[in-house]
């Protein structure tokens, strides 16, 4: 089993507030878990009933997002945890959750419809042995937000002592792209990338303009790029 670049569960989440939350404040719950919503609907709204995996779930914040918008597209949500202790705390909030390292996922081909992720491939060792787990388990779709290499800000950030030992690293969308090429057995069809997300922390009466803010400069052309994540969904056939 390959280690993750974090020592235990309990050093990134605590059961109050997500480690997103912890760095960058209120502009996780106002605008980041919504636009993650908006993203995942985005692409599954014409589902009935699909089944899917959810891989390295924390705290269980962002799956509890995806289940409160629910209207019917989504049948079965399973969330996974590398730790045991964090897989105690989303079966405790109620997920149906299991243990799993993403790098190879107890899973069963094709178990489920869709295997999705959001900020985990950045963490793990080995990145295309986990892009292969997500296709291997899933019948055809993969939906990730991920970290954006080319956001100079993010880079910076990177290299502070509280982003180093959460293990944060990013890479470009080639690099993204690359990790799930080239797998024996299988061919991408769909590879669609876009930069998101623009957060700091600011004081309350500065919340809407922050919003805004991360509204429009995913739309701005060239700029966009230093967004700090990109969302990123992958479609792909068996051969
Ligand atoms: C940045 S947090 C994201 C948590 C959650 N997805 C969210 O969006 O709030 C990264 C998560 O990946 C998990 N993780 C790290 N390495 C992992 C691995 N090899 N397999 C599965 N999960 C892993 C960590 O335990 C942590 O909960």
């Amino acid at each position: 089993m390959k280690l993750p670049r974090q020592e235990n569960w309990a050093e990134i989440h605590d059961q109050k507030s997500s480690w997103r939350k912890k760095i960058v404040g209120e502009i996780s719950d106002v605008f980041i878990v919504p636009r993650y919503v908006e993203f995942f609907y985005d692409h599954f709204d014409q589902d009935k009933e699909a089944s899917f995996f959810e891989i390295g779930s924390g705290n269980g914040d962002m799956s509890k997002a995806m289940l409160a918008a629910n209207q019917g597209q989504i049948g079965k949500y399973v969330v996974s945890e590398y730790f045991e202790e964090g897989v105690d705390w989303l079966k405790s909030i109620g997920l149906d959750a299991v243990q799993a390292d993403a790098q190879q996922l107890p899973l069963e081909d094709e178990a489920f419809d869709v295997t999705v992720e959001f900020d985990v491939m950045h963490h793990v060792e080995d990145q295309r042995a986990m892009a292969r787990e997500m296709m291997r388990t899933a019948r055809g779709r993969c939906l990730l937000t991920e970290s954006n290499g080319l956001s100079i800000f993010r880079k910076l950030k990177e290299l502070t002592p509280g982003h180093r030992a959460a293990g944060e690293q990013s890479f470009t969308p080639g690099k993204w792209r690359s990790f799930f090429e080239g797998h024996e057995g299988y061919e991408l069809t769909k590879f669609e990338i876009f930069p998101f997300l623009f957060p700091f922390k600011v004081p309350a009466k500065l919340m809407p303009l922050l919003v805004w803010w991360n509204r429009t400069i995913e739309k701005v052309p060239f700029f966009r790029w230093q967004c700090s994540s990109v969302a990123i969904y992958v479609e792909y056939k068996r051969v």
